[in-house]
């Protein structure tokens, strides 16, 4: 059906990166890895609160393959949404790694200057299926892939979580956003047919086998991007902390429902009750939807999804028209369960637990009502980050 996104397919991207790298540097690669993009099935602007979120892989990655090159420069060509970015910079070992243009190069030199071992000089070549700018994380797909090319160049393996940190990290510091710990710790941790429970506190995770019988996760992606996000996100974070310093609490992980009545009885400013209260009930439905995967009572999933998205828009109000007007639509369409926005907001994706034998129904009532250009894809989980043997 016409609007499906379909991935490319992890051999043929690295077939793609390979006949790339030989054209531009006249020898074969030694090394390559991958990482997969994400959805988040439930547990949104909760990683920076320390709370519970429950991600998926996606089939889409980010592959990466190259070689040393004998010299103090690492020199990669990006084949990013089918167009050819070449850029050069200092190896980390000649010289410290700084941010610049072009933006794409920063995920690159994020994961570069975090590794824990220098870097010598290499010629590399990048390619990716991964949606841009749709909340699919490319950019933790991107670092990720990465920093794992550079374990594999070098030797040295680090630690998954810490692994994870690192490149939580070049985020923080390269592209400068002050993203939680989600995104990068699904990419490298993910596994094929799981959901995976990350406890954004500890920092213990426990696989959900994701087993939906006669239902699938749909993917329906909104194709909008408001420039809100750049905005708008650290404003949250902001927002959920004041709450927690105001409760005498290091983040809203520990806060409760009763503390929503001691926030208000402190004056607390009203837009920063409401960011906590949508904290508070969306840890309690995270840990509530992966108890319900695994009782495989799927009617209360899709009601968590509903519910979720509600508060998004209404009280964490991280959502947009768009995102709204898709999940309406959807909600009244036949052997849907639940609907929600996923990712960062302000556009992006929505994520629907509907019957396969559905999908068909529900991608024409989509394209039919909703005002914009929709595209969607089945989410087939994939396994997280890895390397390749060429
Ligand atoms: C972005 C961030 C994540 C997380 C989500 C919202 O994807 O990168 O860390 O905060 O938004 O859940």
């Amino acid at each position: 059906m016409s609007n499906e996104v379909q991935p490319v397919g992890t051999a043929r991207l690295l077939q793609l990166a390979r006949d790339k790298y030989v054209a531009t540097y006249g020898c074969e690669p030694v090394v390559a890895a991958s990482a997969p993009g994400r959805v988040n099935l439930i547990g949104e602007h909760i990683d920076y609160c320390e709370g519970f979120v429950l991600p998926v892989t996606i089939p889409f990655e980010t592959l990466i393959v190259g070689s040393y090159n004998e010299t103090d420069k690492c020199n990669i060509l990006s084949v990013l949404a089918d167009e050819d970015a070449q850029t050069s910079f200092p190896s980390s070992s000649a010289e410290s790694l700084k941010p610049g243009p072009p933006t794409w190069s920063n995920y690159v030199k994020g994961s570069i200057a975090n590794f824990p071992d220098p870097v010598k000089g290499f010629d590399a070549v990048i390619v990716s299926d991964v949606p841009i700018g749709s909340g699919l994380s490319s950019s933790a797909a991107l670092e990720v892939a990465v920093f794992t090319f550079l374990e594999a160049l070098t030797g040295k393996s680090v630690d998954a979580i810490e692994k994870a940190q690192l490149c939580q990290k070049a985020e923080h510091d390269f592209p400068g956003v002050p993203c939680g710990i989600m995104d990068q710790y699904i990419v490298t941790m993910g596994k094929k047919n799981h959901a995976l429970l990350i406890d954004c506190q500890s920092l213990e995770a426990t696989q959900i086998p994701l087993e939906l019988g006669e239902y699938v996760v749909l993917v329906t992606n909104s194709n909008v991007k408001h420039e809100l996000t750049g905005s708008e996100y650290p404003q949250r974070r902001a927002q959920c902390q004041q709450a927690a310093e105001k409760l005498g609490l290091s983040s809203l992980r520990g806060a409760k429902r009763e503390d929503l009545e001691e926030l208000k009885r402190l004056n607390c400013d009203k837009l920063v009750i409401m960011r906590a209260k949508h904290v508070i009930e969306e840890i309690y439905r995270t840990t509530e939807v992966a108890k319900s995967l695994r009782r495989n009572d799927l009617e209360r999933v899709g009601k968590l999804f509903f519910q979720s998205h509600e508060s998004l828009s209404k009280l964490m109000e991280v959502s947009c028209s768009e995102l709204d007007e898709l999940v309406d639509i959807i909600r009244g369409a036949p052997g849907v369960l639940g609907a929600r926005m996923t990712g960062g907001g302000f556009g992006g994706c929505v994520v629907t637990l509907v019957k396969r034998d559905e999908v068909d129904n529900l991608k024409s009532i989509v394209l039919k009502e909703y005002s914009g250009n929709p595209t969607f894809f089945i989410c087939q989980t994939n396994d997280g980050a890895r390397t390749h043997i060429l």
